[in-house]
């Protein structure tokens, strides 16, 4: 089938870039992306186009090329699946907060309602896409809903998940290590696969483009995230040996990396692992794993979660104890608030978990994110559920300039990688700090050097 009409559900982190990216190479097809959140898509029609819901580098470029011409952003959902020929769904898959598997597994209600209103609109024959990650062998479960409507539309299911990362997601999109899709090993299946290979053909090279069964390219997608997120807490159990031992985790970190079988990256180490995604595929490969009895799978694969828990709590911990053993009615500063940079996305940062933790001990957190604002941060706090929203609201203060978070602080907590902070001038922060003037930094952002030079009792991950 040539595709010549796009529709995607969900106009997320994953929906919006991915969609703006494929209309801008394919002008010869019409994709329109459909949530049910009525503000995103507002925001997604912005006329002023820096207030699209999503920061990105490069984003709004890429929206700004197609949209109104052959990218379009609704809320017609029945109306954008009936005219479609292909349908990705782009919703979330969060982990489940009740019921069995709570904790662990995905809940996957967003997409049997997505897969139950497909059912229900269409009169064509259509090729429906999973670009969510999701759970190996849903496919199955999508086809049994879909094939059992009576009304003699024919689906394909493909799996296509997506391998962006925040931050890079239109460079990532633009220039993909691959593309996976996995179909039916059938002669159906080979087409569907096709008309979608075809979409991407048109700036992807072929040979990029992975064709798999249904299952290993849903398992794949878990796999990936994984094994990265291995790779975080691998190097991150490390740095607390290097504090023990004098080792620096970096010259550790870059002699390991620059042996070919091993490579330089994903081994920064930091004050854990955050976003929406890492910790909820884990947790569902964990799940997985147990439901088929494969408790030493499921073990190995968790302890990555725990390290990483471990890693956020010993850095508010560190501070704790650095501080005297108290940070009741301290002013601690913090730079960053996303869970890395170049995003406004805030899922699991760890700087959440670590100005919980500090709040706990009764510390006033001074916070300054670019791209973060005071709402999202409150929302952040008031998901843990550890305290009422009104305790949030004193403990932490937002501030739209670093130096006046700086200010009269006991210590500054760098908990993202922004760029700008290796900018500023650091001596004139220490000039207006409590004394003696504490960093820590849980991104090994800043010249070490430099910073003990200015006088900062300064320290970073794993040295
Ligand atoms: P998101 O929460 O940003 O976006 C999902 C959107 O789907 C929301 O706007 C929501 O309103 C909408 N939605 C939910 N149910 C709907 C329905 N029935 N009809 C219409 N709209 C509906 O999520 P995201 O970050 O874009 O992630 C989406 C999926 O992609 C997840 O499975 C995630 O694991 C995966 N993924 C995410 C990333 C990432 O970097 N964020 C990268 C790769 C894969
Ligand atoms: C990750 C994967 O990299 C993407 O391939 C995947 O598509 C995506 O998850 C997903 O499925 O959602 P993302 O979470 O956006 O992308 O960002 P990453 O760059 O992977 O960073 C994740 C976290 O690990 C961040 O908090 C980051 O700061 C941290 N990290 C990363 C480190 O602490 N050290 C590193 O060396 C690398």
């Amino acid at each position: 089938m040539k595709i010549t009409n796009i529709c995607c559900i969900g106009a997320g982190y994953v929906g919006g870039p991915t969609m703006a990216v494929i209309a801008a190479k394919c002008p010869h097809i019409k994709v329109t992306v459909v949530d049910l959140n009525e503000k995103r898509i507002a925001d997604w029609n912005n006329p002023d186009i820096n207030k699209i819901p999503i920061y990105e580098p490069g984003l709004n470029e890429i929206v700004e090329k197609s949209r109104g011409k052959n990218l379009f952003f609704s809320t017609e959902v029945d109306k954008a699946i009936d005219e479609a020929q292909l349908i990705f769904i782009s919703v979330n898959t969060p982990t489940k907060t009740y019921g069995t598997g709570k904790g662990m597994a995905a809940d996957l209600k967003h997409i049997e309602l997505c897969a139950r209103q497909i059912a229900k609109v269409s009169k064509t024959d259509k090729i429906i896409v999973e670009k969510s990650t999701l759970p190996v062998r849903t496919a199955e479960a999508i086809k049994s809903i879909l094939d059992n409507t009576g009304n003699g539309v024919q689906f394909q299911i493909l799996s296509n998940p997506e391998f962006l990362a925040e931050g890079t997601a239109v460079q990532d999109l633009l220039n993909p290590d691959r593309v996976l899709i996995g179909g039916e090993t059938t002669p159906k299946g080979d087409e569907a696969i096709a008309s979608l290979v075809e979409v991407y053909a048109n700036w992807v090279p072929e040979e990029r483009i992975l064709k798999t069964n249904v299952w290993s390219s849903e398992l794949s997608k878990l796999t990936a995230n994984a094994f990265l997120a291995q790779r975080v807490s691998s190097i991150n159990a490390i740095s607390e040996l290097c504090e023990k031992t004098e080792a620096n985790v970096n010259e550790v970190a870059k002699a390991i990396g620059m042996d070919s079988r091993i490579g330089s990256k994903f081994l920064k180490a930091s004050v854990g692992f955050g976003g929406s995604c890492f910790q909820k595929d884990i947790l569902n490969l964990v799940y997985i794993s147990k439901a088929f009895g494969l408790n030493e799978v499921a073990d190995y694969w968790e302890q990555v979660i725990i390290m990483n828990d471990h890693q956020k709590r010993r850095f508010s911990k560190n501070i704790v104890q650095t501080l005297y053993n108290t940070v009741s009615g301290k002013k601690i500063a913090f730079l960053g608030w996303a869970f890395k940079k170049d995003t406004n996305d805030t899922r699991e940062s760890a700087a959440i978990y670590v100005a919980d933790d500090l709040i706990n001990e009764q510390a006033k957190i001074a916070l300054y994110d670019p791209k973060v604002e005071r709402p999202q941060v409150l929302s952040d706090l008031n998901y843990l559920e550890t305290r009422c929203s009104s305790q949030n609201e004193d403990s932490i203060q937002n501030f739209k300039n670093p130096y006046e978070a700086c200010e009269n602080s006991h210590a500054i907590a760098i908990l993202t990688e922004w760029d700008e902070f290796k900018e500023y001038d650091w001596q004139k922060i220490y000039n207006i700090m409590l004394k003696p003037a504490f960093i820590f930094d849980g991104r090994n952002l800043l010249d070490a050097k430099k910073m003990n030079e200015i006088g900062f009792v300064y320290q970073s991950i794993g040295s």
